[in-house]
């Protein structure tokens, strides 16, 4: 048995092409590279169902700004009692309430939901009204501008759209598994997609970001950076933002990321010297793994500037695998349909090592 499910293939799919040794992910037959900062997420969201529903349509925005603003009808639940939870734990609380089904309606409501719920609730946290959704707009505008409480620069919304494009899929990472599963027991769409948000969660997976804005503001200063991340790995701590199951070699979603940031910090997004910080810590953090860990390659994975991007888009850390989730709402509910279209219940055996049963005499 492979530690971790390391190397096993669970399942064929046409939606997303992981190569770990070359560094390169390609969705749908296009490249990374080819997608990020080009498609808008409605289109990469097309692109991912194209095949998968009825009569999609050509043009996805409108129906997704209709999908948010049906949705929004749910941030009402949103009580004292969800608000003292996490921001992750609120949204799927919300998104549990959506009704349940395998049609390109539930799809388009699940897709716009976390976008809608993480805006509300990061404002509600914050003691601010939430803003309703403007159908009118991109996905990606939109989430801004109801995070925010005014319409943000193109560059901020290009910036936004470039990472949920470059997160809506990714292999069978565990949180797509996770949703693939409950597919196949045709639970639907919105229970795939809750497992989905609930394997996301961990930070061994979409919870790192988080952790990163954290260990940058406790490092403060390059000079800092060896003895920070030394003490962090002496107490056994991982460094949140590098080493992938898949990858032995730079993510290329990490790049991808990078180029948003430094398109935005022409503009007056980023704070000053935070991009070159954040490298010098990547630097040392790059050259410390590969001190302790020769034996395992440890590179950036797309968690590091995710976290610098977020931050500078004003998402609080605590909701920042609410904006993943949001990206890779899309994927997960290709996989669910792909799961439905063509294959079984997915259920594998365990090897029993426990004590072996008393026969009675
Ligand atoms: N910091 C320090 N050590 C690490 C790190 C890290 N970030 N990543 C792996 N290692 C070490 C492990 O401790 C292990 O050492 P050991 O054999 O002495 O115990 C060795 O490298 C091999 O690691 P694995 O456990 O085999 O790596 P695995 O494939 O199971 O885990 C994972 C991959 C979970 C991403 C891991 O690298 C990690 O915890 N990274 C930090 C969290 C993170 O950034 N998560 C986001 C991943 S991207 C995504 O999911 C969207």
């Amino acid at each position: 048995m492979s530690d971790g499910l390391e190397d096993v293939v669970a399942a064929d799919t046409v939606l997303s092409d992981v190569d770990g040794k070359a560094g390169r992910l390609i969705i749908r037959g296009y490249s990374l590279d080819e997608l990020a900062g080009r498609a808008s997420f409605e289109e990469a969201t097309r692109l991912l169902w194209d095949g998968f529903f009825d009569s999609l349509p050509a043009d996805l925005a409108p129906a997704l700004g209709a999908a948010r603003a049906e949705v929004f009808a749910e941030v009402a639940a949103l009580d004292t009692g969800l608000l003292d939870r996490t921001p992750i734990e609120a949204v799927r609380a919300l998104l549990a309430r959506l009704a349940d089904g395998d049609d390109l309606a539930t799809a388009l409501r699940l897709a716009a939901a976390p976008a809608v719920f993480t805006a509300a609730v990061v404002r509600a946290q914050a003691g601010e009204a939430p803003v309703a959704p403007d159908p009118s707009l991109a996905h990606a505008a939109d989430l801004l501008r109801m995070l925010r409480g005014r319409l943000a620069t193109p560059a901020e919304a290009a910036a936004l759209d470039t990472y949920l494009v470059t997160v809506s899929d990714h292999g069978l990472n565990a949180s797509t598994f996770a949703a693939r599963v409950v597919a196949s027991t045709r639970a639907g769409l919105g229970s795939a997609v809750l497992a989905g948000i609930s394997a996301l969660k961990g930070p061994l997976h979409g919870g790192a970001p988080g952790p990163i804005i954290e260990m940058l503001d406790g490092i403060g200063k390059p000079s800092n950076a060896r003895a920070w991340i030394e003490a962090a790995l002496a107490r056994g701590d991982r460094l949140m933002g590098f080493g992938h199951r898949v990858y032995r070699v730079r993510d290329p979603r990490a790049d991808a990321l990078k180029g948003a940031v430094r398109r935005m910090s022409e503009g007056s997004n980023i704070r000053p010297g935070r991009l070159a910080f954040a490298e010098a810590v990547e630097q040392a953090a790059l050259a410390i793994l590969r001190e302790r860990k020769p034996d395992r390659a440890l590179d950036t994975n797309v968690e590091f500037y995710t976290a610098l991007l977020l931050e500078a888009l004003d998402f609080p850390p605590s909701a920042f695998t609410c904006v993943f989730a949001a990206g890779r709402v899309s994927g997960w509910i290709a996989h669910a349909r792909e799961q439905l279209a063509g294959g079984r219940l997915i259920r594998p055996q365990s090897r029993y090592v426990g004590p072996v049963a008393k026969v009675a005499a």
